[in-house]
């Protein structure tokens, strides 16, 4: 069947070859095979354009990338506004992590933008802050020129309305433990946070029972202008000083470099910056400073004088009463407050430098207040503080 079929196919071939029929169909073939290689080299010819135009395309996408004007910038790219200041405070990563980025310092001096020096403020608190309507009447009107951050025990949600200064700015926060390493900790977080603002200039550190008595404007200046931070830094021969140095500390801390201070400090932008960086004394610290020995008064006023003495005023512009003895200073409540009581702290003739000339200004903030002392505060804030 096979065999019948091949030479059936032999004749038709070989009947296409020889008879006219078989001259009209080459006609019709070259006609058609023509149509056929014109519908190709069109399709070809369009072919090749669109492929030509898309290679070309290509080509000016390197070096005119098109995402770079036309991306819609809302998610992932990167922008200059959240890299000079995160607009959420809330953020994932841990102190390490956060401490290397806060640490992080520009080699440009100038900046690629108007840059107003700010003062952050650091609130060291554990819940909730009863002067916050005195500080909101503080900084009032003053927005631009400051930062808040607050640090508080973890989980706790500081009910706050949207329009307070105060709304959305926790900070991750840890656990604190009185005389502990953990409140050194606690300060470092602060500072490293703030420090994510590349506008922020001063940083002052803050707890719920202080008040402030001057006004803004007073304070800023003030700070702002200041050639020197302001850390209390003192070498007191006591149990309570010296007697707090662990020969352990030794050779990389020596018993002359040992300081004492409040931890109340106010720092500018590059002691801050060398605070949060530094590993090497703050793990001595976390070893050896232990126990009755209180990190948090003595860390940052040893590691100063160590390093960046000139730097430091070597007092602090929070006022503190420790004149009754005791492992905690006074604290205020509404039966001291008196116009007198706030005009002494203000300026009481005790004379302090600044930028190397005497000032009877010699305090911004003061603590410790009761809550109690919010009413009779709020009552002299215009007439006797100014704000
Ligand atoms: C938050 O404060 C508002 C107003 O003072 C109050 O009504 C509300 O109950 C508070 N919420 C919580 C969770 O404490
Ligand atoms: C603060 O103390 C340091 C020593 O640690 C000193 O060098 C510096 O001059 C003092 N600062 C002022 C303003 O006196
Ligand atoms: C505050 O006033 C009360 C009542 O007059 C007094 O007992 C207390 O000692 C005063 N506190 C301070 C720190 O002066
Ligand atoms: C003024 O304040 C300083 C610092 O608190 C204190 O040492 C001094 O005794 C006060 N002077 C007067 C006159 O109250």
């Amino acid at each position: 069947m096979w065999k019948t079929r091949g030479k059936t196919d032999e004749e038709e071939v070989d009947y296409f070859h020889s008879t006219p029929i078989k001259r009209w169909s080459i006609g019709l073939v070259k006609f058609v095979s023509f149509l056929v290689t014109l519908m190709a080299g069109v399709v070809l010819g369009l072919s090749l354009s669109t492929n030509f135009s898309r290679y070309y395309n290509l080509q000016t996408e390197l070096f005119f990338p098109r995402t770079m004007y036309m991306a819609n910038c809302d998610k992932d790219c990167l922008s200059m506004k959240s890299f000079l200041g995160p607009t959420h405070l809330m953020h994932g990563m841990t102190d390490e992590e956060l401490f290397w980025r806060a640490s992080l310092v520009p080699k440009m001096e100038e900046y690629p933008f108007e840059r107003v020096p700010k003062v952050a403020f650091l609130f060291l608190t554990r819940g909730p802050l009863p002067f916050k309507p005195l500080w909101e009447r503080f900084f009032m009107g003053h927005k631009g020129l400051y930062s808040i951050y607050i640090h508080s025990i973890p989980d706790y949600k500081l009910n706050v309305t949207e329009d307070s200064v105060f709304y959305s700015r926790q900070i991750p926060s840890e656990e604190v433990f009185w005389g502990s390493i953990t409140l050194v900790d606690a300060e470092k977080r602060l500072l490293a946070n703030a420090l994510l603002d590349f506008s922020n200039e001063r940083f002052v550190l803050l707890s719920e029972s202080c008040v402030p008595v001057y006004n803004f404007p007073s304070v800023y200046e003030y700070l702002i202008n200041s050639a020197h931070s302001f850390v209390e830094s003192y070498d007191e021969d006591s149990p309570q000083g010296r007697g707090r140095y662990s020969q352990n500390m030794a050779p990389e801390i020596q018993e002359y470099q040992w300081m004492k201070g409040s931890e109340w400090f106010e720092l500018n932008r590059e002691l801050a910056v060398n605070i949060v960086a530094d590993y090497k004394y703050y793990s001595i610290f976390r070893k050896y400073c232990k126990p009755s020995c209180y990190p948090d008064e003595h860390y940052i006023p040893t590691y100063l004088n160590m390093f960046h003495g000139a730097l430091n005023a070597n007092r602090s512009v929070t006022w503190v009463d420790w004149s009754r003895g005791g492992p905690h200073p006074a604290r205020y409540g509404d039966p001291n407050i008196t116009v007198g009581f706030i005009q002494a702290i203000r300026n009481n003739a005790t004379f302090c430098m600044y930028n190397s000339r005497p000032t009877p200004i010699c305090f911004l903030f003061a603590r410790k207040f009761a809550p109690s002392a919010l009413v009779p505060l709020l009552d002299m804030a215009s007439t006797v503080m100014g704000f």
